[in-house]
């Protein structure tokens, strides 16, 4: 069974983050978004599992209050 710290590895850290490509493009993040922000209902909102903030920043960007929880120290 592989474990986080193996999963999440150092690997995986510099070469998740890639703006702009992927799961970071604005045609997946955008509506996702602006799903959420129309979900928050001009409230706060937590996400479990945080990451690095892929999803959070730009909503915290759109106005939403967003809280996270996070499992990674690194
Ligand atoms: C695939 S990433 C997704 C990150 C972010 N939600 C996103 O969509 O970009 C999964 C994240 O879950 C975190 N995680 C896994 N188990 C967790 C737990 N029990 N409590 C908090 N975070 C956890 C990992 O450290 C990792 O940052």
């Amino acid at each position: 069974m592989i474990n986080q710290q193996q999963l999440w590895d150092a690997h995986a850290a510099k070469h998740y983050d890639t703006p702009g490509e992927g799961m970071f493009s604005a045609d997946v993040l955008a509506p996702t978004v602006a799903v959420l922000a129309e979900l928050a209902q001009g409230g706060p909102a937590v996400e479990f599992a945080i990451g690095t903030g892929r999803v959070a920043i730009p909503l915290s960007e759109a106005g939403v209050p967003v809280s996270g929880i996070e499992l990674s120290m690194r």
